[in-house]
């Protein structure tokens, strides 16, 4: 069966994504990056406040990015992202998608391997959040298993790294060496056609055909 999302379509005006879409775009970069940060810094740490205090934000960012991808994964599935320009080869559009749905994957299962790894070595019921917040641990994990989740979600953290070393090289390619207008759907990139881009994602891009 064909994949329609990998279709290409001439477009003019440019079609781009949704100033929804582009929020949660550069919403979750800032979160991730943040986050990366905050991993490596407390792992190579010895116990003490620092560590504590780094760990507790770890935890924190990585709730909200498990929330953050949940509603951008719904609005995506409910707003299909606009068309790829035809000057895209159907290989890299192939290779974008399933790079984008990767992302999805990773963005909600790393913050659940997170939850396990955590689960399998707090004493309490609760597990502790910034300002104190309480949310609930998954029972029963054993020590074990929450230390096998955690090896899982180091080894998927490198796989978002390698993912998103690809997608910012094909960004930056298509952008600035290609000259294509893949990178413009996504602002602040630019069509460098230079027409003037339309929001063409969700159900209004459909009705236009
Ligand atoms: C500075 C870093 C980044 C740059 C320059 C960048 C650039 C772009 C561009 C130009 C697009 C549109 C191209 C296309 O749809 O083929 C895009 C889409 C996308 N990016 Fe990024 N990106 C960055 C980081 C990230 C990160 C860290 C993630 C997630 C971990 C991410 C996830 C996505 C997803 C999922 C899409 C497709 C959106 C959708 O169809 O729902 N990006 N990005």
């Amino acid at each position: 069966m064909a994949d329609r999302t990998i279709e290409a379509r001439d477009q003019h005006p440019l079609r781009r994504y949704s100033n929804v879409a582009v929020t949660f775009h550069w919403l979750t970069v800032a979160l991730v990056l943040f986050q990366l940060w905050l991993g490596f810094s407390f792992a190579d740490l010895a116990q003490g406040p620092r560590r504590t205090d780094l760990f507790t934000w770890h935890r924190t960012i990585g709730a909200v990015i498990l929330l953050v991808a949940i509603a951008r994964l719904t609005y995506r599935l409910m707003n299909p992202p606009p068309p790829y320009p035809p000057e895209l080869p159907a290989w890299e559009r192939a290779a974008g998608t399933w790079n984008h749905r990767l992302f999805y994957l990773l963005l909600i299962a790393i913050p659940i391997g997170g939850l396990l790894a955590v689960s399998g070595h707090t004493e309490g019921p609760t597990i502790t959040l910034l300002g104190g917040v309480q949310i609930p641990k998954v029972p029963g994990i054993s020590k074990d298993f929450g230390e096998l989740a955690a090896n899982i979600h180091v080894l998927a953290v490198w796989l978002l790294i390698l993912l998103m070393a690809l997608h910012v090289a094909a960004a930056l390619k298509h952008q600035f060496i290609d000259r294509n207008r893949a990178a413009g759907r996504m602002p602040p990139f630019r069509d460098p056609v230079d027409e003037p881009v339309v929001i063409g994602q969700g159900s209004a891009a459909r009705s236009e055909d």
